[in-house]
């Protein structure tokens, strides 16, 4: 039984006067969401803000990146504990932005999901292949090999308090998103993986979102797919309305949980 996820990553986007108008507009729009699990994640200067603003609602949040050690000399970075500390459920790791701006590698991505798990956050793994891989025809592999790093040394519990997410990156920031079609075969895939890698059981019960391009009108063919289980929304997270529709289309149907 998996209860959809919709996540609003809002990137480097959110001044506090901004985040507490976004945050506060989808708690209004969603104050009793029923067969969809629904969380934000702004910059971390917002966290404390947004928090403030969703705390007693159903609306969960998280942050977009965390390091690998808990405290230490590491200018700039941020541990996971200290997000664990402002009530954060999740956190995004390797999203291709990280990944490809700021050189992230899978040994750096694995690292961080293992702090994140330790610290009782779920971390929300990203994969997903670039325009020029799938033309080669490397799609699977890629996205198998990033799952493989990304969860190198984690135990099957501990698998099983994730979430991951299929981003292609053509398909990011771009508008142009993958068919339904063309996400469910790479979910299903995704799917078999998590079988191998923990137990058939967690694969059930494991969410694997769509992201990438994910609008109003897109939202319930991509998520109403039987592999698809939520989305991981960038642009049309920065509108409270349109988001709300998102996390609405992507409830299952009849409001109970996809099995
Ligand atoms: P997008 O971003 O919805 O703007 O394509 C998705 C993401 O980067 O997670």
């Amino acid at each position: 039984m998996r209860t959809p996820l919709v996540v609003g990553n809002w990137k480097m986007h959110g001044r506090l006067a901004e985040a507490r108008e976004l945050a506060s507009g989808v708690r209004d729009g969603l104050k009793r969401p029923r067969g969809v699990e629904v969380a934000l994640c702004p910059p971390f200067t917002a966290l404390p803000a947004v928090a403030e603003v969703l705390t007693g609602s159903p609306i969960g949040w998280g942050a977009q990146n965390c390091h690998w050690e808990d405290t230490g000399a590491f200018t700039g970075e941020i541990g996971p504990g200290m997000l664990a500390e402002l009530g954060c459920r999740f956190v995004i790791l390797g999203h291709s932005e990280r990944r490809h701006l700021f050189r992230e590698t899978d040994d750096d991505i694995a690292r961080k999901v293992a702090a994140a798990l330790r610290h009782g956050l779920q971390p929300l793994l990203c994969v997903g292949e670039t325009a020029e891989e799938r033309r080669q025809g490397l799609t699977f592999t890629v996205v198998e090999g990033q799952l493989r790093a990304g969860w190198a040394g984690l135990r099957a519990d501990e698998i099983a308090r994730s979430v991951l997410a299929y981003e292609p990156v053509w398909a990011i920031g771009t508008g142009v998103n993958a068919t339904p079609a063309q996400a469910a075969e790479v979910h299903g895939y995704l799917r078999g993986l998590v079988s191998e890698l923990a137990s058939k059981e967690t694969a059930q019960s494991l969410r694997i979102l769509y992201g990438g391009s994910v609008k109003p009108d897109n939202a319930a063919a991509l998520t109403q797919q039987p592999d698809i289980d939520g989305a991981l929304v960038g642009g049309a997270s920065l509108q409270a309305q349109g988001f709300i529709t998102i996390a609405k289309k992507s409830a299952s149907r009849g409001g109970s949980s996809k099995e």
